[in-house]
């Protein structure tokens, strides 16, 4: 069995088909905007006028689009619940613990075994040693797409029945991760005022820290030559899950006092109109 069909084809998602096409999977896609789709096609894709069409090609389907309320409004519809009977639904749109907990009831009720999956890494290390992609859910299902998610990640810790458990590992990882990012961004106002090289930083933090440090060699590169538009992580997309650690903060009556400084750190870079742009760009408002 090696099809699979991929919704949502943005950074993400058109980085999980093409990688799949790589690794000799027959792929399957759907996305609102189709042309996005026109080079995974070239190399083998094949792209579907509805995200039902697109279900139904494959026993397993992976979902990656910007929030659960996107993921809810291409699911949601009559002909999608029908194609999902019988099926394997893999989320790895990122989302709450409460989402997941939701979307599997909903999943299971359409007569589809759930997996949620949150991805730790960035696009361009899908389908690398680096790259992680926390899992829970259905422990049968899990056996299903566990040779799928090895493709696209070196590591795919599966968390167990409880569904909930991977999203609350992500949101903690981002927590973790968000911090280094700022820290990172502070690093590099440093480096700046004394003329030094922040992509030969970036690459200094990759060797000491191999995973959090090839993003941010990343962040290091985009920030010493300006190239903050086409972002594997933009902005606005990093603010959905700055959101969620609001949410989770909130929920649990946590102390929110880190989530709260990110959104005011995330909300000034927006306003100033870099939404759309890499996530780096947080350093333009820090100068
Ligand atoms: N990029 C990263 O570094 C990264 C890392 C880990 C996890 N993730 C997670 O991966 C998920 C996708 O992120 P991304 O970077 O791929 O975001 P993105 O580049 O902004 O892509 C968003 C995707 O959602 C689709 N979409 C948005 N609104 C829609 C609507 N109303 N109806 C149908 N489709 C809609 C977009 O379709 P169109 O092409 O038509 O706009 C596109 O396929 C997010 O949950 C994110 O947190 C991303």
């Amino acid at each position: 069995m090696n099809e699979v069909t991929v919704i949502g084809l943005g950074a993400m998602g058109g980085a999980i088909a093409q990688t799949l096409l790589e690794k000799g999977y027959q792929v399957t896609v759907w996305n609102r905007t189709a042309t996005k789709a026109d080079s995974i096609v070239e190399k083998g894709a094949v792209l579907t006028s509805t995200a039902a069409e697109a279900i139904r090609a494959s026993q397993i389907s992976i979902i990656c689009v910007s929030d659960y309320k996107t993921s809810y409004e291409v699911l949601d519809v009559e002909d999608v619940h029908a194609a999902l009977s019988g099926r394997v639904l893999i989320q790895l749109t990122t989302g709450s613990p409460e989402q997941a907990q939701k979307q599997e009831i909903w999943a299971n009720t359409h007569g589809a075994a759930y997996i949620d999956g949150a991805i730790a890494a960035a696009p361009t290390q899908i389908g690398g040693s680096h790259a992680t992609i926390f899992t829970s859910g259905s422990m049968e299902a899990f056996d299903q797409v566990k040779p799928v998610l090895g493709v696209l990640a070196g590591h795919v810790p599966y968390y167990g029945e409880q569904v909930s458990a991977a999203a609350s590992i992500d949101l903690a990882f981002l927590s973790y991760l968000f911090g280094s990012y700022l820290g990172f961004f502070h690093a590099s106002r440093i480096l700046e005022s004394d003329g030094l090289r922040i992509d030969d930083f970036g690459s200094m933090i990759a060797g000491v820290s191999p995973m959090i440090g090839s993003i941010l060699q990343y962040e290091g590169e985009v920030i010493q030559h300006s190239k903050y538009e086409n972002p594997q992580s933009s902005l606005q997309m990093s603010m959905v899950t700055v959101g969620l650690l609001m949410e989770q903060a909130s929920e649990k009556s946590m102390n929110n006092e880190f989530p709260l400084f990110l959104q005011n750190m995330f909300h000034k870079a927006i306003e100033a109109g870099y939404g759309e742009q890499d996530i780096a760009s947080l350093v333009k408002t820090m100068r």
